[in-house]
């Protein structure tokens, strides 16, 4: 059975990330997937610091036109971040027929109404599990999971920078500063950290949650945008003594009048649940009218865990697209003749 053959766009935090989870987990993934995805060739801009990592076998250049344009590659996997070659190399994978996975926040929030219909057109898939809150897969969460439902409104912490650099203030008496220089350590700031810090990144994810929950195209200059910046160490501390804590907040509902976007810190009462998420850690709360309050919770940012979304979007696409005729493709935990012989212990 020929391999799914991929183009890896940018091999940074989470391009190698999905790199090293792709080999980790190659057995597991090609049996949900039904075919071996196989990346074969990565554009970056150090082209020998991504040999060292991906070896001879994969081609490694530059110039991302040329990986798009490839007739032998089914999926293009963007993972350069920003909206200059990011945008032109997403719209030419659609343009040669290319499915699209990527984890760029930015180009959706800005663009993605253009992306998503040039893709209709050409019927191709744009997936973006990994775009919002890193490893959690609200993306699917909402789109398949609440499908019954009329969502009225959602708030979450979905950035993970943000949430980090208050927690570090709060619990070890960071500045903020040192904080974000952590942040950025541990791979979680975006490339420009004014994004997180000033609340835009987390406008951009909120905008395609509200997207996703409402049907409504994403509109990001309509978000109400604060950042954390004018926070100090005894804002935190005051809030504390009154029993709340504070918290970035993206959150969208339904009023009488349309759809409301906003993003800005928020006082939450310490005994709710989002008031104890803390680092890196996203959480997302969706209220729907038939099944009540839904919360998501897990690692909002960095390299393996938002690895992990973009693969889970790599399966998707190859579940969908290129299932063999006649395989079988796994849509349950169990399939015969894969993992039946794991024994299962007596209790
Ligand atoms: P990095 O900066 O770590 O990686 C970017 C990669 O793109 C690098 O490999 C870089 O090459 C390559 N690249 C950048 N510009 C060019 C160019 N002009 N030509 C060729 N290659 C280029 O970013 P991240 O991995 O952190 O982020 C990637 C995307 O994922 C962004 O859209 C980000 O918003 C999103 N994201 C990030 C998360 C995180 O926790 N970091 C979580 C969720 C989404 P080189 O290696 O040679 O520098
Ligand atoms: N910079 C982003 C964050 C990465 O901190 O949440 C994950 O989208």
């Amino acid at each position: 059975m020929n391999s799914v053959k991929v183009g890896l766009l940018g091999l940074g935090v989470v391009g190698g990330g999905t790199w090293k989870v792709l080999v980790q987990n190659a057995e597991e993934i090609a049996r949900r997937a039904g075919r071996k995805i196989e990346v074969v060739a990565v554009a970056v801009r150090n082209v020998e610091k991504a040999r060292a990592l991906v070896g001879d076998q994969v081609y490694v250049t530059q110039d991302g036109l040329e990986i798009v344009r490839r007739p032998d590659i089914d999926i293009v996997v963007e993972l350069v971040g920003g909206e200059t070659v990011a945008r032109e190399w997403v719209m030419e994978a659609i343009v040669q027929g290319k499915h699209v996975v990527t984890a760029n926040k930015a180009l959706l929030a800005k663009h993605g109404n253009e992306i998503f219909d040039a893709a209709h057109k050409k019927g191709t898939m744009v997936a973006f599990e990994a775009a919002v809150a890193g490893g959690i897969p609200i993306v699917k969460a909402i789109r398949e999971g609440l499908t019954a439902n009329r969502i009225q409104w959602l708030a979450g912490i979905i950035n993970g920078t943000t949430n980090y650099i208050l927690s570090e203030m709060r619990l070890k008496g960071l500045s903020f500063n040192e904080a974000l220089a952590d942040a950025q350590r541990l791979g979680y700031a975006e490339a420009d950290p004014t994004f997180d810090i000033e609340g835009v990144d987390a406008a951009h994810k909120l905008s395609l949650l509200a997207s996703l929950a409402f049907g409504i195209p994403v509109q990001f200059s309509k978000v109400h945008t604060e950042g954390i910046t004018t926070l100090a160490k005894e804002d935190i501390a005051h809030a504390e003594r009154l029993s709340y804590r504070i918290k970035l907040l993206g959150i969208t509902r339904r009023t009488s009048q349309g759809i409301e976007l906003r993003v800005h810190p928020t006082l939450i009462p310490i005994e709710r649940l989002l008031a104890s998420v803390e680092g890196a850690m996203n959480a997302v709360q969706v209220q729907g009218d038939i099944v009540g309050p839904t919360l998501y919770y897990g690692q909002g940012a960095g390299e393996m865990p938002t690895a992990s979304a973009v693969v889970a979007d790599l399966v998707d696409v190859t579940r969908l697209q290129f299932a063999d005729p006649g395989h079988q493709v796994p849509h349950l935990a169990f399939q015969p003749g894969s993992m039946a012989d794991t024994p299962v212990l007596d209790m």
